[in-house]
């Protein structure tokens, strides 16, 4: 297969990370005979500083072009602590996600039997969680309408028919395809958007009867994630609520390293991992490259190519079980590994699967 990608190292740790998941990538062309070809584009802070723009014309039309993107980080502490800033890095990320098209984010958190010990959770409240959260990614509060004024300000939740229909239809086949389980989150005790969703909800789950369907407001679902993880199987929100709810999720593997994520709707998929662009770490050979090489794996998964996409996460599991570890899992008196030594080993992995 022919796959034409499209790189957006962006901020912080992104382009160490990001390094790491081409040669992933790079490695599974070569082992599978694949003609991957890689072209990179500025996004984020990076972006804003050399054209103005955080997500400029000519990676939009870059990523328009590509079959796919490998998203990294964006994101600046720069821009973090002046609120009155006109541009900031994350309106790039918002602006891809809204030029292409993107509604679906699909964030799966699957955790390591061999790191269940890292997770600030139970052991036995660890092992064997594996859920699918599906957060809407391109209405509610993030693009609704705002307003900021000295004294006053506010964000619009705002949701239509449609794009609660699109994103729910997504939950519903992820739940058909899984266990058959569908946990609809949402606060329809106060707002009137998450009562639309819900009334959506409960219409559309007649037409799959397959799927058991229940509903959940945000806050016990918060709540519920870190006290019995076993419980979810295929989570869908809305923007926000799935935004809050991907962080903490993140914390049951270990890591937020660990964790991939895909972003698909009508224009090209982007792969990204689920954490930020950790500015502290930045070109200090700390940061876990896993959660972009999974995000890899998800790319490969995306284009139909399932034997690939297994190769990726043998190597990510066999990795972790070396204790071929970045610091923050590595186990007590271990040899700590950096981003780029942990990702050269996966990509000489993947190679002898
Ligand atoms: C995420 C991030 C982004 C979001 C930021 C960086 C705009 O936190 O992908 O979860 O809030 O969606
Ligand atoms: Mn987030």
């Amino acid at each position: 297969m022919k796959l034409n990608i499209a790189v957006l190292p962006g901020d912080g740790i992104g382009p160490e990370i990001s390094e790491q998941g081409v040669a992933v990538l790079r490695a599974i062309g070569e082992r599978f005979g694949h003609e991957m070809t890689f072209t990179s584009g500025l996004c984020g802070a990076t972006a804003i500083e050399s054209v103005g723009d955080p997500f400029p014309e000519d990676t939009y039309r870059l990523c328009a072009s590509a079959d796919a993107v490998l998203f990294s980080a964006v994101g600046d502490p720069k821009y973090d602590n002046a609120p009155s800033a006109s541009v900031r890095p994350e309106q790039g990320l918002l602006a891809m996600r809204k030029r292409l098209g993107l509604y679906a984010n699909i964030r799966p958190i699957e955790t390591y039997d061999c790191l269940v010990d890292r997770s600030p959770l139970k052991t036995e409240l660890v092992r064997g969680a594996d859920f699918v959260c599906i957060r809407e990614l391109t209405g509610g509060m993030y693009f609704g309408e705002k307003y900021e004024g000295e004294d006053r300000a506010y964000d619009t939740n705002v949701y239509t028919r449609e794009e609660v229909e699109r994103i729910l239809r997504v939950g519903f086949e992820y739940a058909r395809r899984r266990s058959g389980h569908l946990t609809v989150v949402d606060k329809a005790n106060i707002l009137a958007s998450s009562r639309l969703w819900r009334r959506i909800a409960q219409e559309m789950a007649a037409q799959w009867p397959d799927v058991r369907t229940d509903f959940m407001f945000v806050d016990n679902a918060s709540m519920r994630m870190i006290q019995e993880p076993g419980f979810f199987d295929v989570v869908v929100t809305e923007n926000t609520f799935g935004d809050i709810l991907t962080d903490e999720a993140s914390c049951i593997t270990g890591s937020m390293g660990l964790l991939p994520s895909a972003s698909i709707g009508e224009g090209t998929p982007v792969f990204e991992p689920v954490h930020g662009s950790w500015p502290q770490a930045a070109g200090k050979n700390i940061a876990n490259p896993i959660a972009q090489i999974l995000s890899a794996a998800m790319l490969l998964e995306h284009f139909g190519l399932v034997a690939e996409g297994a190769a990726v996460r043998e190597a990510v599991a066999a990795s972790l079980k070396a204790n071929v570890r970045t610091p923050e899992i590595q186990v007590e008196g271990g040899q700590v590994y950096g981003t780029r030594e942990v990702g050269a080993w996966i990509a000489e992995k993947v190679k002898s699967i």
